[in-house]
């Protein structure tokens, strides 16, 4: 079985140690007295990780609050590290315990080659990202960068329109300064559930921007693809979508763009397990032969043609 798998044939031991474990996850994920079985599997990604990705220790430079629900970190990006694109993510090993045990993944929301800095936005959540806002200036942080598939160029003859909702928020905002710094038109449109949510970002003003919020407090009464509808002048051009934010607003999207016959980029968030395409914990369901997907290595950006909505 393990000879047939193209990913095994590169990672080696370490990686066939991960694979067997990871196969388990799914059967003890559900009984917190696993303990040794995580943290060995724990031990064996961050083997694999220094194999095949970077396993880096950057310094917090700032974390703090930016709006009524999410914060904003920026660390030391080391020189020798490649650098992230837009819809590329990393995992954090939050605590050296044992709660919480897996790493989370992160989306990058931001990067400066000339100040060697990234950031990420996140919002506070559970136990992990309530550890996360505690950090402070001069601590380090353990991740596992950079991962996944980012999102493609846009095509030249397209207005690319991006589409941000709650914590798709990140990447798509770096997407934006990338474009505009690359001197790339572009639309953003955010969309949330009342305006005290919208962190204020210098991308607003270096992109349009188009705000929607369910309760109206701000921009256009209603959800992206109604801002959208509410622009006749850009329906009018060919669009090119890149989306990152809740399923039902990245199906919303996806139909839009199926039924303009145009092309449509989704960042899908997926819980993870190993996130090094070893557990298949956070497969989707796509179309074609394979069936399923998986969100850490195949994405987590797809075209959503690709995506079996249901
Ligand atoms: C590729 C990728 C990129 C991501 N980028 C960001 C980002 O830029 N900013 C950000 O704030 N979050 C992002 N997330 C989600 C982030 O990983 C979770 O919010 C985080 O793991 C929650 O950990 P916790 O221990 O604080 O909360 P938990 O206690 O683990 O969970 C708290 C709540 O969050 C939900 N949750 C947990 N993981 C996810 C997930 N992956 N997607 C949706 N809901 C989830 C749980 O169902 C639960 O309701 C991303 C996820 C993926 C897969
Ligand atoms: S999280 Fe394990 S395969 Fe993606």
């Amino acid at each position: 079985m393990y000879a047939y798998n193209p990913l095994l044939l590169r990672i080696g031991v370490p990686g066939l140690l991960l694979y067997t474990r990871a196969r388990q996850l799914r059967h003890v994920a559900k009984d917190p007295s696993n303990i040794t079985f995580f943290t060995h599997t724990r031990a064996a990604i961050t083997l694999l990780a220094e194999r095949l990705m970077r396993h880096l220790t950057p310094k917090v430079l700032s974390n703090s609050q930016v709006s009524d629900r999410y914060f904003e970190m920026d660390f030391e990006w080391p020189h020798n590290a490649p650098p992230p694109s837009p819809g590329s993510f990393f995992t954090v090993r939050v605590s050296e315990s044992e709660i919480p045990l897996l790493r989370r993944p992160f989306a990058f929301s931001g990067f400066s080659r000339g100040n060697s800095t990234a950031s990420m936005l996140y919002e506070r959540r559970g136990t992990a990202t309530r550890q996360l806002t505690t950090r402070s200036p001069g601590e380090t942080i353990d991740i596992l960068a950079p991962l996944g598939v980012p999102f493609p160029l846009p095509r030249s003859e397209t207005l690319p329109v991006l589409i941000a909702g709650g914590i798709g928020m990140g990447p798509i905002f770096y997407l934006a300064a990338e474009l505009h710094s690359s001197g790339q038109e572009a639309v953003l449109i955010v969309g949330a559930r009342t305006a005290g949510i919208v962190p204020d970002r210098t991308e607003f003003q270096l992109v349009e921007t188009i705000l929607a919020t369910d309760d109206g407090s701000a921009g256009c009464h209603g959800t992206v693809t109604d801002a959208l509808q509410n622009r006749p002048d850009l329906l009018d051009r060919r669009l090119e979508y890149f989306a990152c934010g809740p399923l039902p607003m990245l199906r919303a999207v996806h139909q839009h763009a199926k039924a303009r016959n145009e092309c449509c980029w989704v960042s899908v968030e997926q819980t993870m397990g190993c996130a090094v395409g070893a557990c298949m914990g956070c497969a989707v369901r796509v179309r074609g032969p394979a069936e399923y997907a998986r969100v850490c290595t195949e994405g987590p950006v797809f075209d959503s043609e690709e995506i079996v909505w249901t």
